[in-house]
């Protein structure tokens, strides 16, 4: 009637106008619609096989689920943490069962494989799922198709559902302990030195290590800091102990850090006001403040909005030694003592010091090693002058003499504290 009526400019504007609308909005709902979880059957008693593994590989063995969090930052959606071959995996489908009348919901996947695959075939991805609006699902299963028997599909529990209070400030997230690591004092130290910084929770994704670092490690846990993750990668892909890929015929690189780091945003989302990412060899050390509270409330202050926060990365080589704190107890440990290793190498104008990170975990969505890939909040390059990550490994520029090294004591502000508590654990522990 409207728009075949007399010739009037408005007339005509609203016509358009409405059109435009109504082919925009069926448009929006096509997009949406093979999204949509659809019913496929009533009156099941929801009893898929639950997965506690933390890596399942599906029957087609290109894809491997880590864990399934909920996720409604965006749109209510179950988020899960997997690692899929780049190109194989095509389809996937989220297979809800929803309580308690037993209605079955499959609805297709987005599969965002992460754009940090450094070459290699296999990568981290974000297998994400619409859930059925009126019910909360407890657990999903994936699966290729959306035709299946769903009592004989793996099931895994959906984390995150319900919201929590933060029980710790700071929780560090060690993405790979791999190929019998043994250096247990540096790592003794490292934890010491996170717990005076304000950190209550180390996450260690583990593959493996040795006899005597198991011993230190059921330490922890007892105690509360550690929670070890058992990352089994190797039993499912051929892995790289490097970060890029050489043409040598492995599937992921570096043991699949990317991935575990992920995983350890969401499985902290609730629980932590700020996730670290960063090697065992490697703290984050403040220059102005005495621990990362003070830094971070300040650092938080300063910069509105801002959710990530990058820090210098520092090599303090483990070659290069100062004969003090030379405890003789400690003699008899295997690994590095960082207290003798106060000198780092010289920033190189042509190479880029890499960042770790300390974020916010609810402002992230995807991330890599040292800068994230999406969030919602700001990333922060901190100056070297409030604090830099304090890393002792092998020296990256070799040839350099030690004249030509800056020193640097930082560390050794702590030297009192940390002493005392690394006694403590290694006489509970090794010694
Ligand atoms: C999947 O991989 C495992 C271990 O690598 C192998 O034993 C199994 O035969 C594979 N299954 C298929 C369907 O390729
Ligand atoms: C750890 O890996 C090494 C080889 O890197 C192997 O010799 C050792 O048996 C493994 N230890 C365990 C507990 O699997
Ligand atoms: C530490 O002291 C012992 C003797 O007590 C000595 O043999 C060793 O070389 C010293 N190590 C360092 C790094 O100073
Ligand atoms: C070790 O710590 C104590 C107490 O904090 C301090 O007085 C001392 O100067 C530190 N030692 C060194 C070598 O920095």
């Amino acid at each position: 009637m409207l728009c075949g009526g007399k010739k009037s400019y408005f007339a005509a504007a609203v016509c358009i106008i409405t059109l435009t609308s109504v082919v925009t909005l069926s448009y929006l709902r096509l997009q949406r619609l093979p999204y949509l979880p659809k019913i496929i059957q009533e009156g099941s008693r929801c009893r898929g096989k639950i997965t506690h593994s933390t890596i399942t590989a599906l029957e087609d063995n290109r894809t491997f689920i880590i864990s399934p969090y909920f996720d409604d930052r965006e749109s209510k959606v179950t988020r899960v943490i997997g690692i899929v071959h780049h190109e194989g995996v095509k389809q996937l489908y989220c297979w809800f069962c929803c309580q308690p009348d037993g209605k079955i919901y499959v609805a297709r996947a987005k599969i965002d494989v992460h754009s940090d695959r450094f070459g290699f075939p296999y990568g981290a991805a974000d297998i994400v799922c619409l859930e059925p609006e009126n019910c909360n699902p407890t657990h999903v299963s994936i699966h290729q198709s959306p035709h299946a028997n769903i009592d004989q599909l793996p099931s895994f529990k959906i984390k995150n559902r319900k919201s929590e209070t933060f029980s710790v400030d700071f929780t560090v997230c060690i993405s790979a302990m791999f190929g019998n690591y043994n250096n247990v004092l540096q790592f003794i130290q490292s934890v010491e030195m996170y717990k005076i910084l304000g950190v209550q929770k180390v996450v260690i994704y583990k593959n493996n290590c040795s006899q005597l670092m198991e011993k230190v490690l059921k330490f922890y846990m007892e105690e509360g800091t550690v929670e070890i993750i058992p990352w089994p990668i190797n039993s499912h892909l051929k892995v790289s102990t490097k970060w890029h890929f050489m043409q040598d015929g492995t599937h992921i690189g570096y043991y699949g850090q990317i991935t575990a780091l992920n995983d350890c945003i969401y499985r902290n989302m609730q629980r932590s006001k700020f996730v670290v990412l960063n090697d065992a060899d490697e703290i984050i050390l403040p220059l102005k403040h005495p621990d990362w509270k003070a830094m971070m409330s300040s650092l938080q202050e300063q910069n509105p909005g801002a959710g990530i926060f990058l820090f210098e990365n520092h090599i303090f080589p483990k070659t290069v030694s100062t004969p003090v704190f030379n405890i003789s107890s400690w003699n008899r440990v295997p690994g590095v003592n960082i207290l003798q290793h106060v000198h780092r190498e010289p920033d190189r104008k042509e190479v880029f010091n890499p960042k770790k990170m300390i974020i916010d975990p609810r402002q992230v969505v995807q991330t890599s090693v040292h800068s994230v890939l999406r969030a919602y909040g700001n990333s922060v390059n901190v100056p070297a002058d409030v604090a830099l990550v304090y890393h002792c490994r092998v020296p990256l520029q070799e040839e350099l003499p030690r004249e030509s090294l800056i020193r640097d004591t930082a560390l050794w502000r702590y030297n009192s504290s940390l002493i005392t508590n690394v006694n403590k654990v290694l006489h509970q522990t090794v010694l």
